[in-house]
Order: C-alpha cells, then sequence, then structure tokens
C-alpha cells in the first residue's frame, strides 16, 4: 500500500521524533520542534554530512557563520530584489496561497485524452503531474494551442487559473511577496538597523572567503561547508517538515578555476546523489532532475535537482547549481572591497566560480523516515519497523530486563547498558512487557535488542535480537560490545548502497 504522510506525522508524534511548535498554544503553522528521539537522529544526517563532505576530504574547510548578517548582503545576493513569491488570496475565506502551488492546467496524455492537471491534483493524476511538470500545458479554457509554462502561470494571476482549494471563493491576482523575515538590531526599532534572518546559509560562506582562503592558505580547488538555520516566511500546503518557516540547511560552496567548473559540477552533483544512497536510501526512490533554463535561479547557469518520492510525489531534497562568479563579483562590488584569488601559475588575479550542492536536513530527516518505513505482518500482528541506516538510526542497542520485578536481572540489565553506551547510544528500558519493547525500538529502528532472562544469572549470557531479521543470537556479557560494534558494522556495509 503506498505510504501516506498522516503515517509518518502521527509515528513522529507518537515516539517522539517531531511535535508542533507550541502545541500547548494551538501551535504554529509550518513550524516543528525536534522530540527526543528527532534530535538524535537529525544530529546523526548532520554528522553524517560533515564527515562525508569535511572530514573525509582534503579540499573542504569548515565554517559556522552568523545568521543575522549586514544588510547589505542581501541586496548584494539579490534575495531584496529577486526572492519573492507570487501571492494570491480567496476573497471569500481570506485564506493565502501561494499561486503555484494552486494553479489548474490542461495536458494532453499520451493517450490523446486530456487532464486536468495542477499541483493539488497530485494523488489522482500522477502521470499528467509529471508531464506538467516538465512540459508546458495549456491554460484552462485557453484557444487550442495556446501553452505556457508553470512560472508564467505563477506570475499571470491565478484566479484566472484556479479557485480556492479550501472554500472554491473566487482569488485575487497574484502580487510578489519578500521571503525574508524582518529584525531589527539595536534597543529601538526606528532607530536601529533593519536586518534579515538569512534565508540561506550561503552569503556566509562568500562573506567569508577571503578570511577562510587566507588563514586557511588554500588554493583552487577548495570548498567551504556549513550547517545552520535558515528562515523563509513561506505560505506553506500541508507538507509536515518538508516546507517550513525555520529549517536547517547543510550548503558547499566549492571554489574552482573556471573553465573547470563543468567537471566540478559533473562531480558535486554525483557524489551528493550518491551520499544519499549510501545511507542506505532506495535508488528507485531517487533521482536527478536537470532545471529548465525558465526554472532556474537568478544567480545560476545550470542546476540539477536530487527528487525524492515522497508520499506526496517527487520533489527536492538538494540542488547542486553552478553559481558561476555571480556572488563573490556582487558582494565586491557591494561592499568594495576587492575579493578575489591570485592564480600564482598565471600570476593573475581572477574571481573564482562557485559549485553549490545545498541540503535540507529536515527534508532530508523526511526522506530517510519515509524510506525507512515498512509495515509488515508478524504472526497475525502487525509490526512496524523503520529499516533505517545503523548510522542515522537514535539507538543503536536497547538492553531490557525480562522481569523488570527482578532485581538481579534489572541490576545486570542497567549495568550492561551502561557499558555499551560508553561505545555507542544505548537504553535501558524496563517500561512494559518484553514483546512491547521490542515493537517501540522496531518504530525507531533500533538495530539490536539486547534481553538479559534469568538463565543470564548462570550462563552469563544474553539475547540479541536483530531488528530487520527479528533473528535472535546468544551471547557472552563479555562478549556483547564488540558483537553489536560488528552487527552494526555488518548492517552498515550491507545497506550502504
Ligand atoms: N543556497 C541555495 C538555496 O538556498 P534552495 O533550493 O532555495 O537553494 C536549498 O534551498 C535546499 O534547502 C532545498 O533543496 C531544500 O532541501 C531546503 N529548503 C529550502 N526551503 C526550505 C523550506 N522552506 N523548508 C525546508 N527546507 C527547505
Amino acid at each position: 500500500m503506498p505510504l501516506n504522510l498522516d503515517t509518518i506525522v502521527s509515528l513522529c508524534k507518537r515516539r517522539g521524533l517531531v511535535f508542533q511548535s507550541s502545541e500547548i498554544y494551538g501551535g504554529l503553522a509550518s513550524i516543528y520542534d525536534y522530540g527526543p528521539l528527532g534530535a538524535a537522529m537529525k544530529r546523526n544526517i548532520k554528522d553524517a554530512w560533515w564527515k562525508a563532505v569535511v572530514e573525509d576530504r582534503d579540499d573542504m574547510e569548515g565554517l559556522d557563520a552568523s545568521i543575522l548578517m549586514h544588510p547589505r548582503v542581501w541586496e548584494a545576493s539579490g534575495h531584496v530584489e529577486n526572492f519573492n513569491d507570487p501571492l494570491v488570496d480567496c476573497k471569500a475565506c481570506r485564506r493565502r496561497f501561494r499561486a503555484d502551488h494552486i494553479w489548474v492546467g490542461i495536458i494532453t496524455l499520451p493517450d490523446g485524452r486530456t487532464e486536468e492537471v495542477g499541483p493539488l491534483q497530485t494523488s489522482s493524476h500522477p502521470e499528467a503531474i509529471e508531464l506538467a511538470r516538465h512540459k508546458k500545458f495549456k491554460k484552462k479554457d485557453a484557444p487550442e494551442g495556446t501553452v505556457i509554462d508553470a512560472k508564467t502561470v505563477a506570475h499571470m494571476g491565478a484566479s484566472e487559473m484556479a479557485r480556492c482549494p479550501e472554500c472554491g471563493g473566487e482569488l485575487t491576482e497574484s502580487r510578489q511577496f519578500n521571503l525574508m523575515f524582518r529584525t531589527f538590531v539595536g534597543p529601538v526599532e526606528q532607530s536601529g538597523m533593519q536586518v534579515y534572518l538569512r534565508p540561506e546559509t550561503a552569503q556566509g560562506i562568500f562573506a567569508n572567503f577571503d578570511n577562510v582562503c587566507t588563514s586557511m592558505r588554500r588554493k583552487l580547488p577548495f570548498g567551504i561547508a556549513q550547517i545552520g538555520k535558515s528562515f523563509r516566511n513561506e505560505v506553506t500546503t500541508k507538507s509536515f517538515i518538508f516546507r517550513t518557516l525555520e529549517f536547517e540547511m547543510m550548503e558547499i560552496e566549492f571554489f574552482v578555476m573556471p573553465g573547470t567548473d563543468e567537471e566540478w559540477y559533473a562531480h558535486w552533483r554525483d557524489a551528493r546523489f550518491n551520499w544519499y544512497k549510501s545511507l542506505g536510501m532506495r535508488a528507485e526512490n531517487l533521482r536527478l532532475r536537470d532545471h529548465e533554463p525558465d526554472e532556474l535561479a537568478h544567480y545560476a547557469k545550470r542546476c540539477t535537482d536530487v527528487e525524492y518520492q515522497f508520499p506526496f510525489g517527487w520533489s527536492e531534497l538538494e540542488g547542486i547549481a553552478n553559481r558561476t562568479d555571480f556572488d563573490l563579483k556582487q558582494h565586491a562590488q557591494f561592499s568594495g572591497k576587492r575579493i578575489e584569488y591570485f592564480d600564482q601559475p598565471n600570476d593573475r588575479h581572477m574571481v573564482p566560480y562557485v559549485i553549490e550542492p545545498s541540503a535540507g536536513v529536515d527534508r532530508s530527516f523526511l526522506a530517510f523516515l519515509c524510506d525507512a518505513y515498512r509495515e509488515e505482518e508478524v504472526r497475525g500482528e502487525k509490526r512496524v519497523v523503520l529499516a533505517l541506516h545503523p548510522d542515522l538510526a537514535p539507538i543503536k542497542a536497547a538492553v531490557f530486563p525480562l522481569l523488570r520485578n527482578r532485581p538481579e536481572l534489572v541490576e545486570t540489565a542497567r549495568k550492561l547498558a551502561r557499558g555499551l553506551r560508553k561505545r555507542f547510544p544505548a537504553r535501558y528500558d524496563d517500561t512494559a512487557a518484553i514483546g512491547k519493547l521490542y515493537r517501540r525500538q522496531d518504530e525507531v529502528g533500533t538495530p539490536l535488542c539486547i534481553t538479559v532472562d534469568v538463565d543470564s544469572l548462570t550462563d552469563g549470557a544474553v539475547t540479541v535480537r536483530h531488528r530487520d531479521t527479528m533473528q535472535q543470537d546468544r551471547v557472552s556479557i563479555e562478549r556483547v560490545g564488540d558483537f553489536c560494534v560488528d552487527k552494526l558494522a555488518a548492517m552498515r556495509a550491507e545497506m550502504t548502497r
């Protein structure tokens, strides 16, 4: 059965992965909190990324730039002028929508039938939506032969194209709305300087290009990576943590000699695509999609998205863009500083080109959850299991006493969990019967469960149960730490695709 997003939302709430922000006050739309296990899993995703792109390479540096930057940064980057969404309001119910999220068009399918298509019809017309997304489509009720693309629709007044998806009411003409959140530096709003919460981490990297290059004595090609919060005042539809107002990005700006940019673009596109597979994501749920020229951001010469097949359709996980020398040149112009690289062999100053792989932590989190989610029937009962890669699992092993009213079993299990925790995240739990404890750990993707039973007191051994096969091994308490480390390594090797 196809996975429903509501199933994932409910698992996240039930098992402490993700909660609605400010829930006790009725919540705040499109803002979420990561619970105890969600915070651990999110950290694992970021650690895996940092290891792959910074620690495992000798051509990368890390950075942690501030969220607030000088307001001129956003003029230079083009965000003040261009970072807009087309918005429409419903004249009846006053709800607000993104015009490009609710358009309706007509497309001719390969068999000659025509279909009404649009982003809201994803579930009923997946084939038509796919065609509409990448090809031109005809405006609803337009004369035969009229074709327009999604971007045009977004700018032409959605009232012609759609009715309010909530109440069917008439929509206003679309207007541009800047997505940056504004705030003030200084104690008095009026006299203070207006600043923005950064909408991408990238500009912190560009503004520090010279600092990093000089202090670390770097030669091209090299990159700077950072992970951090970004903020966009998005008008969202219900897509859980896929599109939120506050989110985390994992961004790389890789600086190269002009002329080698195509080669590096291909390198990063493939490296980033393979990273998701290396953490167990199934190849059939991943694809690369090149941007059409009319889809490109104002700074990009080329862009490819890594897309994942979410329950609501194929959507962007990460973009790999060739940003050329646009940003460094803009910052040089707006700051009045020289931002250049000295190319020693050719004895000249030049401005590097930039390849930017830009990924969302929250979207990766959602994709890894959806990809790992399984429902199985075991002895007539439903078993929910998250087949997460062991590096992403919040807990690597859980230890239970078979009987919680036997102090010797409880003490042995607690002691074992304490010992294991020195090597990897391990949990002690005795809050339910053993079957229920297994099911709870399966649901959050814990690879190994260890049970201390009455025999453990005499044979000095415990039972280790494997998440995916439910197979059990009897292992001596002395060896169980090494056994778990080996098993996690074997799982890692098996799941790295
Ligand atoms: N510096 C390039 C840049 O900002 P982007 O495509 O706008 O590019 C990069 O964003 C990635 O950030 C996206 O692929 C997505 O994973 C994530 N992202 C963007 N907006 C988001 C939002 N509102 N909520 C969650 N993730 C978002």
